[in-house]
């Protein structure tokens, strides 16, 4: 049950002070109203020495001897003297009051402590686990879908923290209140306190039978709100569609669905944490019909029956608290079992345990034997190919045919499953990823924008570029003109995913960035093809500068563009079908020729946006 909590308070370690001083002043609050009892029995027995002999035995008499002793010459000493020293009258009327005090100041600290511990341990996770899963590799992402994670990142860090919140305070203090007053009554009063709590196991049947409702219930309810977070942030993000397809009632009704689904849980949830609290109550409550019984059943009123009805009382409050955490604890571990399965998930694309340094420049890039699946099928099969150094190799063939895929590899998005990818002779699994992805510049198919200005999206290219940089790439991939035009040029903000731009001139801006990152490898997967034909030739003209000197692999749509390329590779299921330069390719009159025919001028059919 509380290894859970362990793992959550693994992530307080960095904050050691705080946390034992929170834990520290927890202890001495908690200990405080079994102070407060023992001051107002000792008060009472000095401010009326006469109910204690009338009272029968003493109500230290179970103590130890020492302090009984001790105890007893105290209370001599006061009883002989106490009027007659105003010191002694002030501390004893300022006991009670210093004591409230004191509880009262701990139980701050306490509180202070524990939430300044909480609240940062849960950035510091939320934080963690956002790194996490940017680290995950593709395929991870294939399975996942964003609207999931973001409920992961936030809906159940947020019940944490919530839980965390309401439960710090108690889960110290409250403990150690009832331990400690229950020890102070079994000391003292031995025969009534133990009628009085025969009944407290009972107390415990309801709490673990509702327990494991709640832990399923909170699991399936956060569950939900994941469903709910994940509708919302596909409807958000593909309105246009939504819209257009008049899909809103559809859409909404999904909502509502997923909405109302986790309702029966959270009433299930209610139910059990409100149940079992008047149960305690009454459970309680007959410990001390007990007691009244026995009582009425002595011929002696027993010593200091305020005190005990007293100290139920202390015991009432942490004991509901108690129930109401552990209520808490149960959809705490719900919420955390989800974090730390998300956390301990593997990546698929490990970093090597010591990477090999990369220098791409001048180094040729082979795949020698590659073959990769997606799940069962198989995209690609024993792919040998060498992209020398400096020179561009063209990869073309039909949709579907995996050409994309061979890039991503490239970049280390998947590891292929036969064969290996190396760099310069370098396996590219033996270098760290981001080393890797350093070197490669990449303009893919779908562009990425991110909702910033655009001096901030070309930027990303090279994090840190100067501002002349930065303009200067604009105007290479003839993006320069089309943002001046915007009425704030280059701190114009543009949008989710660049909405507020033309496809075109996304695709400008994305080759900005390829510029500006000046790697020496480049990888162009149709990075034209949202180009209307003139400021296709013209952007052409930028790439064809762009790939001088610079390893590039290029995913051509269009046949005419790569007629120059050094080598053209034909890919068709999977399988490199021709290579060749254009000309030997055409004179073998096989599936290139073919393709060349058909595209003529034209477009290569299928993937062009
Ligand atoms: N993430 C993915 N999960 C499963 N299958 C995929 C994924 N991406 C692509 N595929 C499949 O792999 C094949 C090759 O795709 P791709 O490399 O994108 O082709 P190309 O770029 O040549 O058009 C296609 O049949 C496609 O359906
Ligand atoms: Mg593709």
């Amino acid at each position: 049950m509380f290894d859970f909590l362990f793992k959550v308070w693994g992530l307080a370690k960095i904050y050691r002070m705080r946390l034992f001083l929170g834990v520290l002043t927890g202890v001495l609050s908690g200990l405080m109203p079994m102070l407060l009892m023992g001051t107002i029995g000792f008060v009472y027995s000095v401010t009326f020495p006469s109910a204690q002999i009338q009272n029968g035995p003493s109500p230290v008499s179970n103590l130890p001897k020492f302090a009984q002793d001790w105890f007893n010459t105290m209370r001599t000493d006061l009883e002989t003297d106490a009027r007659g020293h105003p010191w002694v009258i002030a501390s004893m009327v300022a006991a009670i009051p210093v004591i409230m005090f004191l509880r009262g100041l701990f139980g701050f600290l306490n509180v202070y402590c524990l939430q300044w511990v909480a609240s940062r341990s849960i950035a510091d996770l939320r934080t963690r686990l956002f790194r996490h899963l940017l680290d995950l590799s593709a395929s991870f992402y294939n399975q996942t879908s964003s609207g999931q994670l973001m409920a992961r990142v936030v809906n159940d860090t947020s019940l944490l923290q919530y839980l965390l919140s309401t439960s710090t305070a108690v889960i110290v203090r409250d403990p150690i209140t009832l331990i400690s007053i229950t020890s102070y009554l079994l000391l003292t009063q031995f025969q009534l306190t133990l009628i009085t709590v025969v009944v407290l196991p009972v107390c415990l049947v309801p709490i673990i039978i509702f327990n494991k409702k709640i832990r399923r219930s909170s699991r399936e309810m956060q569950a939900r709100s994941a469903d709910l977070t994940q509708i919302m942030a596909e409807s958000f993000t593909g309105y246009r569609m939504v819209k257009a397809y008049n899909l809103e009632d559809i859409v909404t009704a999904d909502f509502r669905k997923t909405a109302l689904s986790s309702v029966g849980h959270y009433m299930r949830i209610i139910r059990a944490s409100n149940v079992t609290g008047p149960l305690i109550e009454f459970f309680g409550s007959c410990g001390i019909a007990l007691l009244v019984a026995y009582v009425l059943c002595k011929p002696q009123p027993p010593a200091n029956f305020i005190q005990l009805i007293g100290s139920v009382f202390f015991m009432y409050a942490p004991l509901k608290n108690l129930n109401t955490l552990q209520t808490s604890l149960t959809q705490g571990r719900a919420a955390t079992e989800r974090v730390f399965e998300l956390l301990a998930t593997s990546n698929s694309v490990p970093e090597p345990a010591q990477p090999k340094a990369l220098d791409a420049a001048n180094a040729d890039i082979t795949f020698e034997n590659v073959s990769f699946n997606y799940g069962d099928k198989a995209v690609l099969q024993g792919v040998n190919l060498t992209v020398k150094s400096g020179r561009l190799v063209a990869l073309v063939g039909p949709s579907g045919s995996g050409k994309t895929t061979l890039a991503n590899l490239l970049l280390r998005f998947y590891d292929p499953k036969e064969g290996a990818i190396c760099i310069g002779g370098v396996d590219i699994r033996d270098v760290s990823t981001r080393d890797l992805r350093n070197q490669i510049a990449v303009v893919s198919q779908e562009v990425i924008l991110f909702n910033e200005t655009i001096r901030r999206n070309i930027e990303l290219g090279r994090p840190g570029a100067s501002n002349e940089d930065i303009i200067a790439a604009a105007r290479h991939a003839y993006a320069y003109d089309f943002i001046m035009e915007k009425p704030k040029g280059f701190d114009e903000l543009i949008g989710e995913k660049g909405v507020m731009l033309s496809g075109g001139q996304r695709q400008r801006l994305a080759i900005a960035r390829a510029v500006l990152r000046n790697a020496p490898i480049l990888v162009l997967d149709e990075a034209t093809s949202a180009l209307d034909n003139e400021s296709e030739r013209i952007v052409q003209a930028t790439l064809d500068e762009l790939m001088k000197d610079r390893t590039t692999l290029c995913i051509a749509h269009r046949l005419s563009t790569i007629q120059h390329a050094d080598l053209i590779v034909v890919f068709d299921q999977g399988r490199i079908v021709e290579t060749g330069k254009h000309e030997e390719l055409i004179r073998r009159g096989g599936v290139y020729q073919k393709l060349y025919e058909l595209s003529e001028g034209g477009r290569l059919g299928g993937e062009a946006k």
